[in-house]
């Protein structure tokens, strides 16, 4: 696995994060060393889509990026008849992906679109996986992506949402300063740390975990939760 270095150095006039060439090639790496609660949360979506998979019904990976999250819902779903798709925009990281799940030999089928989520078309989902992607879709388009997800769903079907949070008052910088201890202590200098941070600020906007509790609930899912939280990220569940 290829090592994160892009913000090692100091690069001066700092354009936005994008999920390019150069990230594709470091991404599993990347996520790993930032995101707390990664390396859980993948697993969990195996055993989450084995739950919930629906025979003949479709399990949606929305924001796929190389493909983790959805390899753990092809390898968790039992249930027969079932297809996997996922969904990325950026071209590079879709391309990693698609050599990816060619190296993995397992009987569910996986289907790969380059395009955006918000305009996909959603049939018989039980089990959608947004790990992650919420979060860089404009905030406005937000809640009807949600419900257009909901009025794909089968009943009983099942919604992963992993989030970068946002907290009221001074939890924010308790837990923000915790994500950085974390940040450091999986090598990332005060530079990198300091640069990325620039470079996600208009492109990653986290809202609060009660924003999205209201918007899952607001969409129609009679039942929305965290089950997961590692300092600021946390995964929700909905059921419809
Ligand atoms: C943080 S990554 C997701 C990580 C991945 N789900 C995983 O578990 O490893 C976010 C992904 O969402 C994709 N993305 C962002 N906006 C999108 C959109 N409107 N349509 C499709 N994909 C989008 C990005 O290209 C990127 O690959």
């Amino acid at each position: 696995m290829s090592r994160d270095r892009i913000y090692v150095e100091n690069q001066g006039a700092l354009g936005d994060f994008a999920f390019d060439a150069a990230v594709a090639r470091v991404f599993p790496d990347m996520i790993k060393r930032s995101v707390p609660g990664y390396t859980t949360i993948i697993p969990m979506i195996g055993v989450i889509s084995e739950h919930y998979a629906q025979a003949n019904s479709h399990l949606y990976d929305l924001g796929c990026s190389l493909g983790a999250s959805l390899l753990a819902m092809r390898h968790g779903v039992k249930a027969s008849g079932c297809k996997v798709v996922g969904i990325d925009n950026a071209e590079a990281m879709l391309e990693q992906c698609q050599t990816y799940v060619d190296q993995d030999s397992h009987a569910v089928p996986v289907e790969l679109h380059l395009g955006d989520i918000t305009q996909f078309d959603y049939t018989k989902a039980s089990v959608i996986t947004l790990n992650f992607t919420l979060q860089f879709i404009e905030p406005e388009k937000r809640q009807a992506l949600i419900q257009r997800l909901y009025d794909a769903m089968l009943p009983g079907g099942a919604l992963i949402l992993s989030e970068k949070i946002r907290f009221e008052g001074q939890e924010q910088s308790l837990q923000e300063q915790l994500h950085w201890d974390f940040k450091r202590a999986n090598g990332y200098s005060e530079l990198e740390i300091s640069q990325k941070r620039s470079a996600l600020e208009n492109v990653l906007l986290p809202e609060t975990a009660q924003d999205h509790i209201d918007r899952l609930k607001q969409a129609g899912f009679t039942q929305a939760s965290q089950w997961y939280q590692c300092f600021n990220f946390t995964s929700f569940i909905a059921i419809k």
